[in-house]
């Protein structure tokens, strides 16, 4: 008699420079409770928006083979910086089912109800174009404004929110993007949602976009779709690279960590 093993509860995993893909892994996590989740926060190369090409690939070779020895059934790329840069070049180099946050945000994106619209993101996000490319393959009327913001970042990460000059940087860079008139504007970075409170001051909150909501909806609809999905234990394990106080402490906003984060590096 032949035994078939069926693989179960095997985790999704998701990965960012830090806590911004936690913005995604919270709302995946509402949609799919029962589901294993592992979150890698690689907090020693924050950010990621300031790194080569070369770099990227680099870290996630090494985040793919974690991932691949803990059994993840699929990879979810809460980062955007990492979905423009290198989605394209490693999509087909394991056999894991990968999810790039803007590939699978823009097509809902691109049908909002609204002709010009902005992205605020990082450096590397924006000098890839892929925002505005892949809302063109859908919609090639809609104009896409991109502003980089990478001081952002650092905001979120060192839990700099309350400070007067994180609110002057947020400030100044939403005034830039507020003289295009734009009707509508992304946070075209995971870290960026939890400036949302900022932004909010000066402008009104509805017309800002979190693609996460649109990303874990697309997610959870395509694991079922793929027979992926599975009751298994809810259970999570939570990895950073560097300093696992800082983050959970700067997490709080969209996810209570109850357990210090485990400290994982690999060279
Ligand atoms: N949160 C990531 C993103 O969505 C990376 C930010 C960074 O580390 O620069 O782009």
């Amino acid at each position: 008699m032949k035994i078939i093993l069926k693989k179960i509860n095997r985790p999704i995993a998701f990965f960012d420079s830090g806590v911004g893909g936690l913005t995604v892994y919270a709302k995946l996590k509402k949609l799919l409770p029962d589901e294993n989740l592992i979150y890698f926060g690689d907090t020693k190369h924050m950010p990621y928006g300031e790194k080569t090409k070369e770099e990227l690939l680099e870290y996630a070779d090494k985040i793919f083979e974690f991932f691949i020895k803990k059994d993840a059934k699929a990879v979810v790329m809460a980062c955007n910086t990492t979905s423009s840069v290198i989605y394209d070049t490693i999509k087909n180099k394991y056999d894991l089912k990968i999810y790039p946050i803007i590939q699978s945000a823009a097509g809902i994106i691109a049908k909002l109800p609204a002709k010009k619209i902005g992205v605020f993101a990082t450096h590397a996000t924006v000098n890839s174009n892929v925002y505005k490319n892949e809302i063109h393959k859908h919609n090639s009327n809609m104009e896409v404004i991109q502003i980089a913001c990478p001081e952002w970042v650092r905001i979120v990460e060192e839990n700099r929110l309350n400070q007067p000059q994180s609110i002057l940087q947020v400030e100044e860079k939403l005034n830039e993007m507020l003289k295009f008139k734009p009707e509508k504007i992304i946070l075209g970075c995971t870290h960026y949602p939890y400036l949302i409170d900022i932004l909010a001051k000066f402008a009104p909150k509805e017309m800002f976009i979190d693609p996460a909501a649109y990303f874990a909806q697309y997610i959870k609809d395509d694991l079922t779709k793929n027979h992926l999905t599975e009751i298994a234990d809810g259970s999570e394990e939570i990895y950073v690279s560097a300093n696992p106080e800082a983050f959970q402490q700067s997490a709080k906003m969209f996810y209570e960590i109850n357990k210090l984060p485990q400290l994982v590096t690999f060279d």
